[in-house]
């Protein structure tokens, strides 16, 4: 097929990008590179031997993007772009609302969504945040969402989705898929791409491998009087190499209308169990203590994987073990990202 993939020169982005060209298919990426580099992709031609056309476009721009899109025709889109800093997104809202939103509607705009008799089948990257805070475990894709989401990020994932399942039942002619990833981690196993964030991260997982790098000094483990085993927050962690398998499975649903898809393990692990993990594949200790609980943050969370199983045949095959030592390989290898 041929796939555009926007937000492709990003973290999940450029694994899917890698793992579509594994598979045949030919990427498209739309980038405007506000929060990646293209380094990413050339390293994804490097690995794979194939070169990938690239656009410097920003979706939202509202000359260039439906201009480059009169010119091209695609079988599926994969719609990566987006911003994902959580902090960031309660600082400065409208700047989350405009891309996150803007960015959805300008594309289903430039496919005739609505009324086309052959659009393009669209797969939206949306996140387990949509469940609020649901307390049911595991979280199935009937599970409340929409209630308790804590930041303005969340909302954007929750609204995008409900764009497209309106979309969805005004044209039976377009389908569109919300892949609902849990906690992704990882890089491909190579060490050549990984997820590059800028500044201090805010996610669990690539502290941990600054840490262990030595870039930070000690990690903050938020909260150790959670109702969990250890006290600390669960989590369900999925290899990126995984989440990029599950979009290209997700291209040979044919079913038409929406479709909300849990994208985890099923399995959860805590934060003190994924900082053993690390230290187990880096030797050496990673230095911590307990901090107050993060405002937003929520016990536990993990996926019912039953219906990913179902309807695309795909479940994960990757250990968090896995995961780890391809991050700390990533890492060591690109102490300063890209
Ligand atoms: P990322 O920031 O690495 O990738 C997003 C890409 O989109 C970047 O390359 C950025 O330059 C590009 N982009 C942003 N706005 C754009 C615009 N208007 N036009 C063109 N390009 C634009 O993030 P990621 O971790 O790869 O996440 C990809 C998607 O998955 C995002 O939508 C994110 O919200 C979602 N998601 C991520 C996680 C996670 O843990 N990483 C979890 C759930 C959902
Ligand atoms: C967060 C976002 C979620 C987003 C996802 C991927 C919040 C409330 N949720 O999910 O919307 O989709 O990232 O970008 O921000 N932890 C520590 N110390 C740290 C960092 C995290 O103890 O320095 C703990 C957290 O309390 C949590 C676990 O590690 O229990 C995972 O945190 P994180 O990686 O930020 O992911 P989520 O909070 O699940």
């Amino acid at each position: 097929m041929r796939v555009l993939v926007t937000g492709g020169a990003g973290y999940i982005g450029s694994h899917t990008v890698l793992s579509l060209l594994e598979k045949g298919h030919v990427p498209v990426v739309v980038d405007n590179l506000s929060n990646s580099s293209v380094e990413s992709l050339n390293r994804v031609t490097e690995i794979t031997g194939k070169p990938i056309e690239f656009h410097n476009i920003d979706l939202c721009d509202e000359e260039a993007f439906p201009s480059f899109m009169r010119e091209q025709t695609f079988d599926a889109i994969l719609h990566f772009a987006g911003f994902k800093a959580v902090g960031e997104s309660v600082a400065n809202p409208l700047k989350y609302y405009k891309n996150n939103i803007g960015s959805t509607l300008s594309l289903l705009k430039a496919i005739d969504a609505t009324t086309s008799t052959n659009p393009p089948k669209v797969i939206f990257s949306s996140s387990a945040t949509v469940y609020g805070s649901s307390t049911e475990l595991p979280l199935t894709e009937s599970s409340k969402t929409g209630e308790g989401i804590t930041n303005p990020y969340g909302f954007t994932k929750f609204v995008c989705e409900r764009i497209l399942a309106d979309t969805a039942e005004a044209n039976s002619a377009f389908q569109a898929i919300a892949l609902r990833y849990f906690n992704p981690i990882g890089a491909h196993e190579s060490g050549r791409i990984g997820e590059n964030p800028s500044g201090i991260p805010n996610n669990l997982a690539p502290y941990i491998t600054q840490v262990a790098s030595g870039k930070l000094s000690e990690l903050s483990v938020f909260g150790d009087d959670y109702d969990t085993a250890d006290g600390t927050g669960v989590r369900d962690y999925i290899h990126v190499m995984d989440v990029a398998e599950g979009h290209v499975a997700a291209l040979s649903l044919t079913e038409s209308g929406f479709h909300a898809i849990n994208l985890g393990t099923g399995k959860g692990t805590s934060v003190i169990e994924l900082i053993k993990a690390f230290e187990k594949v880096v030797g050496a200790p990673v230095p911590f203590s307990v901090s107050p609980r993060r405002p937003g943050d929520i016990a536990a969370c993990y996926a019912d994987t039953s219906l990913a199983k179902q309807l695309l045949g795909w479940s994960s095959t990757r250990y968090i073990s896995e995961a780890c030592a391809d991050a700390w390989r990533w890492q060591s290898q690109n102490p300063k990202g890209y």
